[in-house]
C-alpha cells in the first residue's frame, strides 16, 4: 500500500478528528496527522464535561432553548434541534467507549447510568456529564486507545498539513473545485510530502491562540480555517470569539482555566472588597451565559482599575472541592492559593472560536470531498455565543454525522489527476527568524488590545490596518524562505486574524461576544444574520 494514498486523510486527533475515525468503517484506509504529540489540542484539556440531556427532570426542549438563549439569535434552530437531540446518544457512546464520567457512587447524583451531572453558565439544569475536572482528558485518551487498536488507521504526530491540494489550485479542467489531499511536513525530518485522499478531513481545532491571554494550548492558531479559506471555503461568524470568565490571575499561570463548574456547584465571584456583582448584570447572576459574565468582569475591572476579581468556593468543603475539582485544587495551591480556604484571582480569557468553515449538516464544506469538524468549523450550533459544554457534543455528533456521508460517498468517481511534489528550489533558510516571534507577538497584543471583548470602530480600524501590512510582510517571508512549523502557524494565525477583524467590521450592533460601543445595542433586523466571508468574492467586497 503506498503510504501517502488514503481513504480518508483526517487533519486533527482532537475529539472530533478522533470520533469520526472511529465511526468509518474498518475496511478504509484512514490516516490521522497530528502537528504536535497526539494528544495536545483543546480536547485534553476540556474541564466542565459534554452536554446532554440525561436527567430525567431535564429535557431536548430546554436544552435547546438554553442553546438558542445562549446563542443570542443567531444559532440554526434546525441544527441546534438535531445536535441536542442526538446528545444522548452520543453520551451512551462515550460511555460505551470506557470514557470514565463520575458516577454516583463517589458523589451525590441525579443522572442517568448513575451519572454525576454538574451545571454551568446558561444550562437551566444540570445537563453537563464529566469525569471530575479533567472531562476532555478522559475523552481524549479512550478514544485514542480505541483508535490505536484499528489496523486500518495510520498516525501521524508531529504531521503539519501545510495546505489543501485542491483540482482548482491544479488549475484541473473540473465543474466542481475538488480536495485530493495535502502537502504535509513532517517536523522531525523536516521533509513536504503529499497526502493523498479521497476525503479530506479539518478537524484543527479553534484560533484563539490570536489573542494574548487565551486558555488553549499553543497550537490553536485556526491552521484549518486559514487552510479552508485559502483552497476556496466561505468562513462565517469569526467576531465570535468567546471568552472564558474566569483563568487563574498569575504571572506563571498561562491563563489556567478554572472550569465554569465552579460556578455550578455554588462558587460565587467577587470584587476585591469581597462584594458580589453579577446580579446587577444578570437575573442568572454567576451563571448567566459566559459572554454576559466576561463583559461584566470587564466592565468591573475597568472601572475600579483592578487586575483581577476572585472567585470564591471556600464555603464547600475541602473533600467537596478535591473531589470534584481535583486538578483545579492542585494547580491553584501550586500557585499559592487554597481554593477552599480563600477567594482565587481571575480574569477572563480568549477560549472558544465559535466561528470557522462554513459546512452543511454532514460537516461538507464548498470544496466537493473536504469536511470541516469541532471546533474549526462553523455549523450554526453556537450562533453568537456557545453555550459551555456544547463544543464536545458538537465535536462526537459532528463526527458521526460526517462519517454517515463518507459512507454514502465512497463509491462515487475519484480524480486521479498528478499532484506535483512540494517545490522548495527557490527558497533558502532564513536568518531572520525574529520576524516570526516578533509578529506573532504583535498580532496578538493588537488582537487583545483593539479586538477583545470590548470593542470600537477605532480600534477595529487600527487592527485592520496592522494586519493587512503584516500580512504582506509575511506572505513575502514565506515565498521566500524554507517553510518551518513556526512559520506556518504564523501565516495561519495572521489569516485568522485578518478573518476576525473582517467581520467584526461588518458587524454594526452588539450581540452575543461581538460588544461594540460605536453600536452598544442589537440590530433586530440582524437577527438570524451570519457574517459569511467569501474567499471568491474577496476583490470585490466592502471589507
Ligand atoms: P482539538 O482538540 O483542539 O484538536 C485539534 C487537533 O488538530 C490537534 O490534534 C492538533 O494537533 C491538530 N492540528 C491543528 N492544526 C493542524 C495542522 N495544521 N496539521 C496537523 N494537525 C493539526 N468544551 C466543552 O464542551 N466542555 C468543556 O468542558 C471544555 N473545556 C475546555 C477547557 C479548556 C482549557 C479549553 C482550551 C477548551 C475547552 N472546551 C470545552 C472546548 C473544547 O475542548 C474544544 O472546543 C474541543 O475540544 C475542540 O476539539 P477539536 O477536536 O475540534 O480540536
Ligand atoms: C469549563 O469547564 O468552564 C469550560 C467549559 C466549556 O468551555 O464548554
Amino acid at each position: 500500500m503506498d503510504n501517502s494514498k488514503y481513504d480518508v486523510l483526517i487533519i486533527g486527533s482532537g475529539a472530533a478528528g478522533l470520533s469520526l475515525a472511529l465511526s468509518l468503517p474498518e475496511t478504509l484506509h484512514i490516516a490521522i496527522l497530528s502537528k504536535d504529540t497526539l494528544t495536545e489540542g483543546s480536547t485534553v484539556y476540556a474541564q466542565g464535561g459534554i452536554s446532554a440531556v440525561a436527567n430525567k427532570n431535564d429535557t431536548i426542549e430546554s436544552h435547546i432553548a438554553d442553546t438558542l438563549d445562549a446563542g443570542a439569535g443567531l444559532c440554526s434552530e434546525k441544527v441546534v434541534r438535531k445536535v441536542v437531540t442526538q446528545g444522548p446518544k452520543a453520551l451512551k457512546w462515550l460511555l460505551d467507549s470506557g470514557v470514565p464520567f463520575t458516577k454516583n457512587e463517589t458523589l451525590d447524583s441525579d443522572g442517568i447510568e448513575g451519572l454525576h451531572l454538574t451545571r454551568e453558565g446558561g444550562h437551566s439544569e444540570r445537563r453537563v456529564a464529566h469525569a471530575a475536572d479533567a472531562s476532555g482528558y478522559a475523552i481524549e485518551t479512550t478514544l485514542l486507545e480505541r483508535v490505536k487498536r484499528r489496523a486500518n488507521i495510520s498516525l501521524f504526530e508531529f504531521h503539519i498539513a501545510v495546505d489543501l491540494i485542491t483540482s482548482r489550485k491544479l488549475k484541473l479542467l473540473q465543474r466542481n473545485n475538488v480536495n485530493l489531499g495535502a502537502y504535509v511536513l513532517n517536523r522531525k525530518t523536516q521533509k513536504i510530502s503529499i497526502f493523498r485522499a479521497n476525503f479530506t478531513i479539518l478537524a484543527t481545532g479553534g484560533a484563539s491562540k490570536v489573542y494574548l491571554y487565551t486558555s488553549n494550548p499553543d497550537g490553536a492558531s485556526g491552521d484549518g480555517i486559514a487552510m479552508a479559506w485559502r483552497a476556496g471555503c466561505r468562513v462565517s461568524n469569526m467576531e465570535f470569539m468567546q471568552f472564558h470568565p474566569t483563568c487563574l490571575y498569575h504571572p506563571h499561570a498561562k491563563s489556567y482555566l478554572i472550569t465554569e463548574a465552579v460556578r455550578g456547584e455554588g462558587g460565587k465571584l467577587l470584587l476585591p472588597d469581597g462584594t458580589r456583582f453579577m446580579d446587577k448584570y444578570d437575573k442568572r447572576g454567576e451563571l448567566a451565559p459566559r459572554d454576559i459574565v466576561a463583559r461584566a468582569i470587564d466592565h468591573e475591572m475597568k472601572c475600579l482599575g483592578i487586575d483581577s476579581i476572585f472567585i470564591d468556593i471556600s464555603h464547600r468543603s475541602k473533600k467537596f472541592i478535591t473531589e470534584h475539582f481535583p486538578n483545579v485544587y492542585a494547580t491553584c495551591e501550586k500557585f499559592g492559593y487554597d481554593m477552599s480556604k480563600n477567594p482565587v484571582p481571575v480574569v477572563p480569557a480568549a477560549h472558544y472560536t465559535c466561528g470557522g468553515v462554513v459546512v452543511d449538516e454532514h460537516g461538507q464544506t464548498d470544496i466537493d470531498n473536504l469536511y470541516a469538524i469541532g471546533e474549526c468549523s462553523f455549523t450554526g450550533l453556537h450562533g453568537a455565543n456557545r453555550m459551555a459544554s456544547n463544543s464536545l457534543l458538537e465535536c462526537i455528533v459532528y463526527g458521526q454525522f460526517c462519517a454517515e456521508d463518507i459512507i454514502k460517498k465512497m463509491d462515487n468517481k475519484k480524480t486521479k489527476a498528478e499532484i506535483p511534489e512540494w517545490d522548495e528550489s527557490r527558497v533558502t533558510d532564513s536568518d531572520e527568524r525574529v520576524i516570526i516571534t516578533h509578529n506573532w507577538d504583535e498580532i496578538r497584543r493588537f488582537m487583545w488590545d483593539y479586538v477583545g471583548i470590548v470593542r470600537t470602530t477605532k480600534r477595529l480600524e487600527r487592527a485592520r490596518t496592522r494586519i493587512d501590512m503584516l500580512l504582506q510582510e509575511i506572505d513575502e517571508y514565506y515565498t521566500n524562505f524554507r517553510i518551518t512549523s513556526d512559520l506556518l502557524e504564523l501565516r495561519n494565525l495572521a489569516e485568522v486574524a485578518r478573518l476576525i477583524i473582517r467581520s467584526a467590521q461588518r458587524r454594526e450592533e452588539s450581540r452575543g461576544l461581538h460588544y461594540t460601543l460605536d453600536y452598544p445595542k442589537a440590530d433586530l433586523s440582524l437577527e438570524q444574520v451570519n457574517s459569511i466571508l467569501d474567499p471568491m468574492r474577496r476583490a470585490s467586497s466592502k471589507n
